[in-house]
C-alpha cells in the first residue's frame, strides 16, 4: 500500500483561487503550491496578487496571475480562457470571493443590497463553477469545487441578513451542485468562522474579541491557514469519495460569535 500522505498531493493539477491576493485566498493558493499544484491567482489588486505569486514561486510551482473582478461575466470568462491558454486544464476550483457588506439590520437594509451581497457570496460561485465544470469534466481525473461559506449560512444572527441568505445559498448550491456534476466533478464547501483576516479587522474591536473568544470553545480566533488545510483535503484525492458536503473549520461554534444590533421598530 503507498503512503497515505500521497493522497493529499495535488502534483500536475491546476488550480483556480479566487480572491487570492490576501486572507484565506491566498492561503489556499499558498498551501496548493506547497501540495505541488500550479496555481491561478487572481483578484482585481495587482499588487496583492504578485505577493501570493512570489510564494507559490518560492514553492517551484508555477502561477498565473490573471487581474479579474468576478462579479463581471466577460472577466470571468477571461479568467478560464486565460487558465486553458497557459496550462491546458481546470483540476481545482476555489470560489473564496465573498463578503459580509455592511452589516446592518434587517429593515435598513435594501433590496438592492441584499441583491448585490447575493451576486458577491453565490452568483459568482454559480458562475465560475459553470465555466469550469465542462474543463474539469475532460481532464483524467476527478474535478473538486471548493465553495468557501460562513457559519453566517445556518447561524442565524442579526445584522446578517444579506450575508446569511447569500451564504445559506451557496450551502445548497453545493449539495445540488455535488448532485449534478457527479461522478466528475466533486463539489464541497467549508463553513468558516471567525478568521483573522484583512476582512475581518475591519470591524473588529476589543469587546467583538471578547464576544467571539467566549463563543468559541477553541478559545482562539481562526487564522486562515486553518481553512486552507482543509482546502487542501477537499482538492485532494485524499477526500475522493467525499462530495456535497460543508466542513464547518470555526472552533466549534454552535451559537452565534457577535451580537449585532436589531431592527427597532
Ligand atoms: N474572515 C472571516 O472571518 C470569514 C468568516 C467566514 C467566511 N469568510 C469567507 O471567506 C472568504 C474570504 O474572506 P477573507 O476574510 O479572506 O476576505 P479578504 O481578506 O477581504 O480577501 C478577499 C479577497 O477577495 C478579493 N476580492 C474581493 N472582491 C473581489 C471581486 N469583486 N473580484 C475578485 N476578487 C475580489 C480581494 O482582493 P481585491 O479587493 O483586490 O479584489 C481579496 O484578495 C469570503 O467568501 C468570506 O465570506 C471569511
Amino acid at each position: 500500500m503507498s503512503n497515505i500522505l500521497d493522497r493529499f498531493r495535488l502534483d500536475n493539477k491546476v488550480a483556480i483561487v479566487t480572491g487570492s491576493g490576501r486572507g484565506i485566498g491566498a492561503a489556499i493558493a499558498i498551501a496548493f503550491a506547497d501540495a505541488g499544484a500550479n496555481v491561478v491567482v487572481t483578484a482585481r489588486t495587482k499588487e496583492q496578487l504578485e505577493n501570493t505569486v512570489a510564494e507559490i514561486h518560492k514553492r517551484g510551482q508555477k502561477a498565473l496571475l490573471v487581474v479579474c473582478d468576478v462579479m463581471d461575466a466577460a472577466q470571468r470568462e477571461a479568467l478560464v480562457e486565460q487558465t486553458l491558454a497557459e496550462f491546458g486544464r481546470i483540476d481545482i476550483l476555489v470560489n473564496n470571493v465573498g463578503g459580509s457588506g455592511e452589516i446592518k439590520p434587517t429593515l435598513m437594509t435594501s433590496e438592492e443590497e441584499l441583491e448585490a451581497c447575493f451576486k458577491f457570496n453565490t452568483t459568482t460561485a454559480f458562475a465560475m463553477s459553470r465555466l469550469c465544470a465542462p474543463h474539469m469534466a475532460k481532464s483524467p481525473d476527478t474535478g473538486a469545487i471548493i465553495n468557501i461559506s460562513s457559519v453566517a449560512g445556518h447561524l442565524a444572527q442579526p445584522g446578517f441578513i444579506s450575508y446569511g441568505i447569500g451564504k445559506a445559498a451557496m450551502n445548497f448550491m453545493t449539495f445540488n451542485l455535488a448532485q449534478d456534476f457527479a461522478p466528475k466533478v466533486r463539489v464541497n464547501a467549508i463553513s468558516v468562522g471567525s478568521t483573522l483576516t484583512d476582512a475581518l479587522a475591519g470591524i473588529m474591536n476589543d469587546d467583538l474579541e471578547k464576544a467571539m473568544l467566549k463563543n468559541t470553545p477553541m478559545n482562539r480566533l481562526g487564522q486562515p491557514e486553518d481553512v486552507a488545510a482543509c482546502a487542501l483535503f477537499l482538492a485532494s484525492p485524499a477526500s475522493s469519495y467525499i462530495t456535497g458536503e460543508i466542513y464547518g473549520v470555526n472552533g466549534g461554534l454552535t451559537k452565534t460569535p457577535m451580537e449585532m444590533p436589531r431592527s427597532t421598530f
